[in-house]
C-alpha cells in the first residue's frame, strides 16, 4: 500500500504517492501534479528537488556518510583500486578475479589516441586550460569512433566505455605536455592505470622514469575518493545531455565543462590559489576567514561548505590524512598543507562557518597533494574528471537501462512581459 501526502488547493485536494528510498529517504511524487492541478513546483538549483531514482551512490549530508553501491568509502577508499571501483559503479558490482581482468585488459587496449588526434593539440594556445582541451578532445572522440555510438546498443555502449575509461588520462596527459612544449608521451600498458597516467605527464624521450609507489598509490587514492557523487551539478549535466539519446563522447564533454566551475570541481584549483595568494601575500588565516565572511568582499573559503555534506564531507577527512601520510613519504614540508590546517582551524571555531554548517569538502585539501607531486594547478580540475569519469558513465547506462526513462525538459514560471504589440523601427 503505497503511503500518499494531500495537497490541499483551494477547494481541491490532490492526493501525492510518497516515494521511501531503501535508506529510508522519503520523496513526493508529483509526476502527476500539473495534470491533476495545473500547478508546478518551483525550487531554483534544485536544493529540495530529486531528478531520479538512483541505485549508484547513497550520501548523508547530515551523518557525512557516503557509499558506492552500499560500500562504505572508508572501507573501499582503503582497500579497493580505482578500476575496481569504475567496474562497481558502472556493473553494480566488484569485479571477480576473471572479470577484473577482462575490464582491465580491454581497457589497456584502449589507451592510445588516434594519431590525428595530435594535431587537434597542436592548434590550441600553449596556455590552453586542460579542461578546454579536454572537453574538446572528448567531444571530438566520437568522430574518431563513429561505430560505436547508439546509446541503444549494448555493445556500442561496453566500447565506447571502455574507450572512454582508457582514453580520459592519454587526453589529459597530452593537454599538459602541449602547454609545457614537451612531446607526448604514449601510455605504458605494462603499468597500472594511474602508473601510466604519471608516466605521461612526468617521464620524456631523453631520460628512464621510474612511477613513485607512493605518488601512484595517492593518485589511485584521490581517483576512488572523487569517483561518483550521487546528483552534483556536472552528474545532473550528464544525465540531462546523456537524455538526448547523444553519444557517450558528447555527453562526458559535457560533464567536464560543468566539472570545471569553481564553484564544483574547478575548486581544488581555486583552493591552492588561495593557499598560495594568503602565502605570497604574507596574511594570516585570520587575514582571509575575515574576508570570506565580509559581504562586501566576494572571496570565499574556497574548499569548504557544500549543498549536501552539513557536516564533514567524508572525503576531506581521508584526503587530509592522506596528505600528511604522502608528505612525510616524500619528505617534503608544505607551507600550503600548514595554511590549510590554520584555515580549517579557525573557520570550524567561527560562528559564520558554524551556523552555516560549513566545512571542509573534497577540494580542500585535494590540491595540496596534487601540488606536492608536481601537478600544475590548472591540471587539478582535470584530475577530479579522471575520478568521476566512471561516475558520469554509471549514471549514464542508469539512465539508459531504465526503458521508462525521458528525456530532461524542466518547466518554468515565467516572470516576463505579459502580451503587447510590435512597434516599427521607425516609431522606436
Ligand atoms: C564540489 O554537489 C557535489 O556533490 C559537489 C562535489 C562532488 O563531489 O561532485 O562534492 C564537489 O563541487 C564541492 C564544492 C566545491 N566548491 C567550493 O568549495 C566553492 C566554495 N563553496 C561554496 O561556493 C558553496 O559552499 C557551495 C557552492 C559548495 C554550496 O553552495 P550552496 O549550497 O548553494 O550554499 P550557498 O552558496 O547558498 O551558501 C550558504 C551560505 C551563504 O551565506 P548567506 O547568504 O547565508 O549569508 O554560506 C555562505 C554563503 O555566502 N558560504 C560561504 C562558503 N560557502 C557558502 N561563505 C564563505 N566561504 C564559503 N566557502
Amino acid at each position: 500500500m503505497t503511503e500518499k501526502a494531500e495537497l490541499r488547493l483551494g477547494d481541491k485536494t490532490v492526493e501525492l504517492p510518497i516515494v521511501v528510498g531503501t535508506e529510508g529517504e522519503r520523496a513526493l511524487d508529483i509526476s502527476k501534479l500539473r495534470g491533476e492541478t495545473g500547478y508546478i513546483t518551483l525550487d531554483p538549483g534544485y536544493a529540495n528537488t530529486g531528478s531520479c531514482s538512483s541505485a549508484i551512490t547513497f550520501i548523508d549530508g547530515e551523518k557525512g556518510i557516503l557509499r558506492y553501491r552500499g560500500i562504505p568509502i572508508e572501507d573501499l577508499a582503503g582497500k579497493s583500486t580505482f578500476l575496481e571501483i569504475a567496474h562497481l559503479l558502472i556493473e553494480g558490482e566488484l569485479p571477480k578475479k576473471e572479470e577484473f581482468h577482462s575490464f582491465r585488459e580491454s581497457i589497456r587496449r584502449h589507451t592510445m589516441i588516434h594519431e590525428d588526434m595530435k594535431a587537434f593539440y597542436g592548434a590550441l594556445p600553449k596556455d590552453a586550460h586542460p579542461m578546454a582541451a579536454c572537453s574538446a578532445a572528448v567531444g571530438a572522440l566520437s568522430t574518431f569512433y563513429p561505430d560505436s555510438l547508439d546509446p541503444r546498443d549494448d555493445r556500442h555502449i561496453e566500447i565506447s566505455i571502455h574507450r572512454m575509461i582508457a582514453k580520459l588520462p592519454t587526453l589529459a596527459a597530452f593537454a599538459y605536455k602541449h602547454s609545457i612544449g614537451q612531446p607526448f608521451m604514449y601510455p605504458r600498458n605494462s603499468l597500472s592505470y594511474p602508473g601510466s597516467f604519471l608516466h605521461m605527464m612526468f617521464s620524456n624521450p631523453c631520460e628512464d622514469y621510474e612511477v613513485d609507489p607512493v605518488i601512484e598509490k595517492a593518485i589511485d587514492l584521490l581517483l576512488i575518493l572523487h569517483a561518483d557523487h550521487e546528483q552534483n551539478c556536472s552528474t545532473s549535466t550528464v544525465r540531462l545531455v546523456g537524455s538526448s539519446m547523444v553519444n557517450l563522447f558528447a555527453t562526458v564533454s559535457a560533464g567536464i565543462n560543468a566539472l570545471w566551475g569553481p564553484l564544483h570541481g574547478g575548486a581544488n584549483q581555486a583552493v591552492i590559489e588561495m593557499l598560495a595568494q594568503i602565502r605570497d601575500e604574507g596574511l594570516t588565516g585570520r587575514d582571509f576567514v575575515e574576508r570570506a565572511k565580509s559581504k562586501d568582499d566576494t572571496s570565499r573559503l574556497m574548499g569548504f561548505g557544500h549543498r549536501v555534506y552539513k557536516n564533514f564531507d567524508p572525503r576531506a577527512k581521508i584526503i587530509k590524512k592522506a596528505c600528511f601520510e604522502v608528505l612525510n613519504k616524500m619528505g617534503v614540508h608544505s607551507k600550503l598543507l600548514e595554511i590549510a590546517v590554520e584555515l580549517e582551524e579557525i573557520a570550524l571555531k567561527d560562528d559564520y562557518f558554524i551556523e552555516r554548517n560549513l566545512y571542509p569538502n573534497v577540494d580542500f585539501y585535494s590540491g595540496v597533494i596534487y601540488n606536492a607531486i608536481g601537478t600544475p594547478s590548472n591540471m587539478f580540475t582535470a584530475l577530479f574528471a579522471m575520478g568521476r569519469l566512471p561516475g558520469w558513465i554509471a549514471h549514464w547506462a542508469e539512465l539508459h537501462r531504465d526503458e521508462t526513462f525521458k528525456i530532461g525538459r524542466p518547466r518554468q514560471v515565467y516572470i516576463g512581459n505579459t502580451v503587447r504589440p510590435y512597434t516599427p523601427l521607425e516609431k522606436r
